[in-house]
């Protein structure tokens, strides 16, 4: 390799490429970067459905305040350290990932195209990540399963407790090599733009692994899924239940929506083997506190003992860095997931990873960082608040 040029594996750049999908059925305006992804997305789906991606709870504080936030943190670029090779390659729970990106669990992926969570699973495994299988998925975890790389299964906690240990049972058989346990949901979150949209799932299509419930009317409001997650889902769980969980199978438990540093130190104590710092994309409690400013504290809290992950807003791999800058593993994104399944199926999602990873290799190199895993905390500074 010539001095001063630096090396970047052949098959990162080749992958690099692949950033110009073309939108079925439309004049191809080439796609540049995640926010091009939800505008197309939005031209092509039916508007409840976008609705149903973008929406947060309430007043969407925590849904705006999650961007706001990234916008916060701003880089401090290191300068002249004759950087021979970058990578954005990591491992995560001890899974190699070709990047730090994640997919995060989404339900529904059949809403936004026909060969739903099995494209999204495909595109994942093509692009060298994890996979996150939601409960709230519309094809069964097995069918999915023979089309997964690495997969994670995202659990909710039912009531019936024997219909939560056959989930268990099903995801272990089928080859999930964690399971993610969803905490920040004991009820669904108010998303008022399902309400205003009366949205609900179209016939034909179903939440494959929640019961149906008869339609009733819910005492804290909320669309049809809501009553629906709301009968189901178990309001009372506790970290004995999650104990439980984990005797259930071999399966690392992960639990998604940790905030509190106090709870984070409590799934360590209580067999969690990474946490994930999330408020849900904004959808559960509006005015929670944005992920990323919750995460120092977090990492913090678990003093290393296990792995920290985080989701919400993430949108450019500038982003992804601040996250791994203030102590985060790896990332999870979820919204830009379903705008790319939507526009062009598998090679969407695929090629909005694609974007993310080549995005983070250049901020990688602008910053003077080799690898993820080894990304300083002193890369990142909190901008001036601006006068008011
Ligand atoms: C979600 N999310 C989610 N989380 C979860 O634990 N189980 C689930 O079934 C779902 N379903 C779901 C559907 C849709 C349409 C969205 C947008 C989100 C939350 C998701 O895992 C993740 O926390 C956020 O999406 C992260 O924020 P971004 O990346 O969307 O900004």
């Amino acid at each position: 390799m010539s001095r001063g040029s630096i090396a970047v594996k052949a098959d990162l750049v080749a992958r690099s490429l692949v950033t110009n999908t073309t939108v079925v059925g439309k004049p191809s305006a080439p796609l540049l970067n995640v926010h091009d992804y939800e505008a197309a997305a939005r031209g092509l789906l039916p508007a409840a459905v976008f609705d149903y991606i973008a929406g947060g709870g309430g007043d969407e504080v925590t849904l705006c305040a999650s961007r706001a936030s990234f916008e916060r943190w701003r880089l401090l670029p290191r300068v002249l350290r004759g950087l021979r090779e970058v990578s954005t390659a990591t491992s995560v729970l001890g899974q190699d990932v070709s990047l730090p990106v994640l997919v995060a669990p989404v339900g529904a992926h059949r809403l936004y195209h026909a060969e739903g969570e099995c494209a999204t699973a495909r595109a994942a495994k093509s692009a060298g990540t994890i996979f996150t299988l939601s409960t709230p998925t519309t094809i069964a975890m097995e069918e999915v399963a023979t089309e997964a790389g690495p997969w994670w299964f995202q659990l909710f906690i039912f009531r019936d407790r024997g219909a939560t240990r056959e989930l268990v049972a099903r995801a272990a058989a089928a080859g999930a090599s964690a399971l993610v346990v969803t905490v920040d949901t004991p009820v669904s979150g108010r998303r008022e733009r399902d309400e205003r949209n009366a949205f609900a799932l179209p016939p034909g299509m179903a939440f494959v692994h929640i019961p149906k419930t008869p339609p009733s009317a819910d005492s804290l409001g909320g669309s049809a899924l809501a009553a629906n997650v709301n009968a189901v889902f178990d309001p009372c769980v506790t970290w004995d239940d999650f104990e439980w969980l984990a005797s259930l199978s071999g399966l690392p438990l992960i639990p998604k929506g940790i905030l509190h540093p106090d709870d984070a130190r409590l799934a360590v104590d209580h067999g969690a083997r990474a946490v994930i710092v999330s408020n849900h994309g904004g959808r559960q409690l509006d005015a929670a506190i944005p992920a990323l400013d919750a995460l120092p504290s977090v990492v913090e809290a678990v003093a290393g003992r296990v792995e920290v992950l985080m989701d919400g807003g993430v949108r450019r791999g500038s982003d992804v860095l601040k996250a791994l800058a203030l102590g985060a593993r790896a990332v999870l994104t979820g919204r830009p997931i379903a705008w790319g399944l939507a526009v062009a199926g598998e090679e969407g999602v695929r090629s909005v990873l694609e974007l993310l990873r080549t995005e983070l290799l250049r901020d990688l190199i602008f910053c003077g960082q080799a690898l993820p895993a080894s990304v300083e905390r002193s890369l990142v500074a909190l901008a001036e608040a601006p006068n008011r």
